[in-house]
């Protein structure tokens, strides 16, 4: 599948045509809704959605097109318009996805934020963003709002007095006229040295999501397709919104929490087809055992893929033995934009790796056959992001010297071309298929009075893949004790919120550093599993 550049180039021309609004350019919000209303399909369902409460909602293409067409018309009698930052912190409700739409129909950049950060992550984020205004809930904002936001800056809350009727008076707008080039998405991710970097993506993604969604996950025009990525993610933007819809698809979404009794009864219910799931769901799918997918009606189900973190082996033969079929993995980044390597449906599974470059998509492993090294990609293709936000140095840093675009992971490659993932390169941590970057972690627990130094790392974790864990160094005098260890974890959750707060404190004399003062959080990880050592040549004297 690797084909030479012209040859791409052609590829994902051609791709781009059908995704092509009338005024000869793109909007993610016309490729995913207005162009089916255009061609007479408005009347299909674009979303199926079940609350937590039970309550139930459809969506077609046309209502979609309407409500994310009020919701642009809002945004511009604010004066919120072409090129500002429009965030979202939204649970899974309809009013998120006509929220997203509505933002780039109304050529503004969507950038969703993920409801379990705490304020501090939130106002980080925020401030990077210079977001003119965020989409959020009464109850959210008061819990999360932090102290300080950019100016100016409207919160606006969904549930609101007099919410509906504003939006009802409205009428819908269009989609500005924007190009491949123009700013439409900002993922936040994290890094490990430095505070997160907010990905940039141009309006042409949509271009290779579109074909990444038919190519990788097999999905039609009339599947049911459930992506049970949160919408907070890159993953719950891309193929829990866009992808699909640009496909044809119904999407389906649930508010509620993971709970194997009723993912089942909703894999049935809604007859879904494809369906997109992440490793630590599945391995709690399997913890609940074979009975419950056996009760199910499960016929409808086609294809069943996996993203974000390493699928085990186990996993893969089990979905047989649930679902009559193997789980697909399936391995992209925030920055790559779309899925880069999977088994395309259909083809035969090798449990434990991530399969092909997907069509129009080049990769390779920096390394002699056979043996780990990192793993790149070609430039360009329509996903490719367009650089971290305010942030030149690390957005070159991505690129070797003659052009491939560096992953950060390790993988290697078997004789038949399959891709296997080996590991990160760097320290960044996966706990239940998000990233977390240990600096920011570091940096709150380092607010605490008690705090001298702090070192967090992943520590593995049968369901979660790894969980976050913090070794501080305290202050001469302090006492590390079981109290001490709960007002830290105590302050990390307030501060950050659940989702990067640490699980484990322990205490540690002195933590390792480099001569040149790095902490070497890699070294803490090795003996934290009784690993070898590695090359310990930079560790500063005293660092045992
Ligand atoms: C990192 C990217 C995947 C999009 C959403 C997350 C890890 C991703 C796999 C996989 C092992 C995987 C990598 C990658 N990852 N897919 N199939 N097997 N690891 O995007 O938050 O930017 O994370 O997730 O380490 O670099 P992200």
């Amino acid at each position: 599948m690797t084909a030479a550049a012209p040859d791409r180039a052609a590829y994902w021309a051609a791709e781009a045509v059908p995704l092509t609004g009338p005024w000869g350019g793109v909007n993610m919000a016309w490729a995913a809704v207005d162009r089916h209303v255009a061609a007479g399909r408005g009347d299909r369902p674009a979303l199926r959605w079940t609350g937590r409460d039970g309550a139930t909602a459809t969506l077609s293409y046309a209502d979609l097109s309407e409500a994310s067409g009020r919701f642009a018309a809002l945004l511009r009698g604010l004066g919120v318009g072409k090129g500002n930052v429009v965030a979202s912190l939204l649970p899974r409700r309809p009013v998120l996805y006509a929220a997203a739409l509505g933002a780039l129909r109304a050529g503004c950049v969507h950038a969703p934020l993920f409801a379990a950060f705490g304020p501090e992550p939130l106002r980080l984020r925020l401030t990077l963003a210079g977001a003119r205004a965020v989409v959020t809930t009464s109850a959210l904002w008061a819990r999360k709002a932090p102290a300080s936001l950019p100016d100016p800056f409207d919160a606006l809350l969904v549930d609101g007095e007099g919410w509906e009727d504003r939006l009802a008076a409205l009428e819908p707008a269009p989609c500005v006229s924007t190009g491949p080039d123009d700013p439409a998405l900002l993922h936040f991710t994290s890094g490990t040295t430095g505070a997160p970097k907010g990905a940039l993506h141009g309006h042409g993604a949509i271009v290779a999501q579109h074909a990444t969604a038919r190519d990788a996950l097999g999905l039609r025009a009339g599947d049911v397709f459930w992506c049970t990525a949160d919408p907070g993610w890159v993953t719950g933007t891309v193929y829990g919104l866009l992808a699909p819809l640009a496909v044809g698809a119904t999407l389906v979404a649930d508010e509620g929490d993971f709970d194997p009794a009723r993912w089942y009864a909703l894999l049935e219910r809604e007859r879904v087809s494809v369906w997109y799931t992440t490793p630590t769901a599945i391995r709690m799918l399997m913890r609940a055992g074979l009975d419950l997918p056996r009760r199910h009606d499960l016929s409808a189900l086609r294809h069943v893929a996996s993203v974000g973190e390493p699928l085990n082996a186990e996993a893969v033969t089990w979905g047989e033995a649930a679902f009559g079929r193997p789980i697909h993995d399936t391995w992209w980044q925030t920055e790559t934009g779309a899925i880069m390597l999977a088994t395309p449906p259909g083809q035969p599974v090798v449990p434990g790796t991530l399969g092909f470059p997907v069509p129009g998509i080049e990769a390779d492993v920096l390394a002699q056959a056979g043996e780990a090294g990192e793993l790149v990609l070609r430039p360009p293709w329509p996903s490719m992001f367009q650089g971290y936000l305010h942030d030149e140095a690390h957005s070159r840093a991505c690129f070797t010297d003659d052009g491939w675009y560096r992953s950060g992971d390790l993988a290697r490659r078997d004789p038949d071309g399959r891709f296997r993932f080996v590991g990160r390169a760097d320290d960044m941590i996966k706990t239940s298929g998000h990233l977390v970057g240990p600096f920011e972690v570091e940096s709150v627990l380092l607010e605490h009075p008690a705090v001298a130094e702090a070192a967090v790392i992943g520590r593995p974790d049968p369901v979660a893949g790894e969980v976050v864990e913090a070794f501080v160094a305290l202050k001469a005098g302090v006492v590390g004790d079981d109290a001490l260890a709960r007002d830290l974890v105590a302050h990390a959750r307030r501060r950050l919120g659940p989702a990067l707060a640490p699980r484990a404190i322990a205490f540690a004399d002195s933590l390792p550093h480099t001569r040149s003062g790095k902490i070497l959080r890699r070294l803490l990880k090795a003996r934290e599993l009784g690993l070898p050592e590695g090359d310990t040549s930079t560790l500063q004297d005293g660092g045992r």
